[in-house]
């Protein structure tokens, strides 16, 4: 009998259903090779049903979802709804319902994507960030006194829990040490500022180092870490950081490994169920024109089959994904590739099988 998984698909707002609609071609060749089977069960979350309906996300959903192996997200976000609901609503509460406590980029140059950094090529560009992903300035502690008034007072809270940051930390030095890389873990903080949040970061960091002998640690502040991203990229292996921090460094790095139209992450719980996006967003206007790169969506859907433990079917997507970069396309940027989005998700395809 095949190995089956059933996957839950939210395709979302913008260009989200199109490029999830080459995910799932992608990933049902790869399936279709492995003998694996796919069942897609599709949600229609997100801004257009949220405007008709004032629903975000119903309770009983979630408990759906609980009962998949994973979760395929093509994006959120709608030009029609003010920003922070659909966000609050639907994307960040489902990582904290779920308990999706890591959020994994891999940042990684494929062969053939133009790099804006000067004289770096594939071999300088491939680390992995693994950000915590429920605690930190996204809790929404806090709140607001005299709103709209000379006198207002407004206060966002960073919460940071020792359980939290301390399964995060484990997390990453395990991924690290499974890794086959430097073996190379860097925590990424601001104890010279944040002087309660990240010294409870560093305490919990060196202490879980005392397992992992065979894994050099290293320490950045934020801001450097922005300044080696572009200055010296070769010296991540994997970068560990909280909620925030971990945000905006990713979208640099999604700069540095080509842009948007490649970068995609998990949100997982080792334990639970885990959801995989391209990072991009929903892209509104080039919504409906088959013109935006599919590629960070097909490279989530990689990430998806690798952490449901089909690893082949992960690195059949992933080296795919490489022989279009390398080959065919000239830019990752929409309407620059020389492809429709469809055409591009055919490639890959026809490179699977
Ligand atoms: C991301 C996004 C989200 C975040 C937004 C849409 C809430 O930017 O996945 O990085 O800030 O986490
Ligand atoms: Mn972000």
């Amino acid at each position: 009998m095949r190995k089956s998984y059933n996957i839950a698909v939210i395709p979302g707002d913008g260009i989200g259903p199109e490029v999830a609609t080459e995910g799932i071609k992608a990933l049902s060749a790869a399936a279709e090779k492995l003998e694996l089977k796919l069942n897609f069960n599709s949600y229609d979350f997100g801004g257009e049903r949220y405007l008709k309906t004032g629903e975000l996300l119903p309770d009983a959903a979630i408990n759906e979802l609980r009962g998949h192996d994973a979760i395929y997200l093509g994006a959120i976000g709608h030009p029609d709804v003010k920003a922070g609901i659909l966000e609050k609503g639907i994307l960040l509460r489902l990582r904290f319902e779920l308990d999706q406590y890591i959020n994994l980029r891999p940042v990684k140059l494929y062969p053939g994507v133009d790099c804006p950094l000067k004289d770096k090529r594939t071999e300088h560009i491939d680390f992995v960030v693994v950000r915590e992903n429920t605690e930190g300035l996204y809790v929404g502690a806090g709140g607001v006194l005299k709103k709209g008034t000379p006198d207002e007072v407004a206060i966002q809270e960073s919460i940071n829990t020792r359980k939290g940051v301390e399964r995060c930390i484990r997390y990453a030095f395990e991924y690290c040490k499974k890794r086959n890389n430097s073996k190379k873990l860097t925590l990424c903080g601001k104890t010279n500022v944040l002087t309660y949040a990240f010294d409870l970061w560093e305490r919990a960091f060196y202490e879980v180092a005392r397992e992992y002998p065979e894994i050099e640690v290293d320490y950045a502040h934020v801001d450097a870490m922005a300044m080696w991203f572009v200055k010296n990229p070769e010296w991540f292996d994997v970068i560990v950081t909280d909620n925030m921090f971990g945000d905006i460094i990713t979208d640099l790095g999604a700069m540095i490994q080509g842009g948007m139209g490649i970068a995609a992450g998990g949100n997982i719980n080792p334990g639970g169920v885990s959801m995989f996006e391209p990072i991009g967003g929903s892209a509104p206007k080039y919504k409906g024109k088959n013109i935006i790169n599919p590629l960070a969506a097909i490279c989530a859907g990689g990430m998806m089959l690798e952490h449901l433990g089909e690893e082949k079917a992960g690195a059949i997507i992933e080296k795919a994904v490489m022989e279009v970069t390398g080959k065919h396309i000239k830019s990752l940027a929409a309407g620059k590739m020389g492809y429709s989005t469809a055409e591009v998700g055919d490639m890959v395809v026809k490179y699977i099988a």
